[in-house]
């Protein structure tokens, strides 16, 4: 089954490394960033761990839970967390699914073969409190993640709910934002009484106050 945006996420239930979690009700009302990796005890791992723990205000100001999985177990995990706190300057705190029978990389299609038939490749899930997936990126083993992008784009997801607007390249918290072209200009009025920008019948742009 291929996940695709607007899906709901499968649920599960697995062992982390903050005890037995039943995925949906630990998402609860919050957001989730699930993130896999391939491997603990590995060097670029070992970084985004530690990228994202150090970030844990971030995400939480944003209503956001980060939540890690690799095809290891718990006692490997934590483990490999120590190695994380020492090396990255941190307290990880949030939890990191065991999952090395690879049951739930593969209901997320974490595992692609052409790269690795056990280990998990950088998959990023972006979930709403609705257990919708919101977002979707695969980055290669070789390459860790951009936490600036994962954290803008949630801001721009954020904000396009809260005001029903789309958010143009290179978005970031504070820029005009774009006033969908399925509303019209008398709709368009009434909802931004700011008023907006025409630059063609297509693309409009608006001020907007910021979500957070
Ligand atoms: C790493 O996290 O450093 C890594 C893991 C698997 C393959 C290559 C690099």
């Amino acid at each position: 089954m291929t996940l695709l945006l607007g899906d709901t996420v499968p649920d599960f239930t697995a062992n982390t490394t903050t005890g037995p979690i039943s995925f949906h009700d630990w998402i609860g009302n919050d957001w989730a960033f699930f993130f896999s990796h391939p491997a603990d005890f590995t060097p670029v791992c070992t970084t985004e761990m530690g990228r994202t723990s150090q970030l844990s205000d971030e995400f939480t100001k944003r209503g956001v839970k980060p939540i890690g999985l690799s095809t290891d177990t718990v006692e490997e995990h934590l483990n490999w967390t120590e190695d994380v706190n020492d090396t990255q300057n941190t307290t990880l705190r949030f939890p990191i699914v065991a999952d090395p029978d690879f049951q739930i990389a593969k209901l997320f299609e974490m595992i692609h073969p052409g790269e690795s038939e056990t280990a998990a490749v950088r998959s990023v899930f972006i979930i709403d409190p609705d257990k919708k997936l919101r977002l979707s990126m695969t980055y290669p083993m070789s390459v860790g993640r951009n936490f600036d992008e994962i954290l803008r784009v949630i801001d721009a997801l954020q904000t396009g709910d809260a005001h029903g607007v789309a958010l143009p390249a290179d978005w970031r918290p504070g820029d005009r934002a774009i006033i969908p072209p399925s509303l019209s200009d008398e709709g368009a009025k009434a909802k931004f009484p700011q008023g907006f920008d025409t630059i063609r019948p297509y693309l409009r742009t608006v001020e907007i106050d910021l979500v957070k």
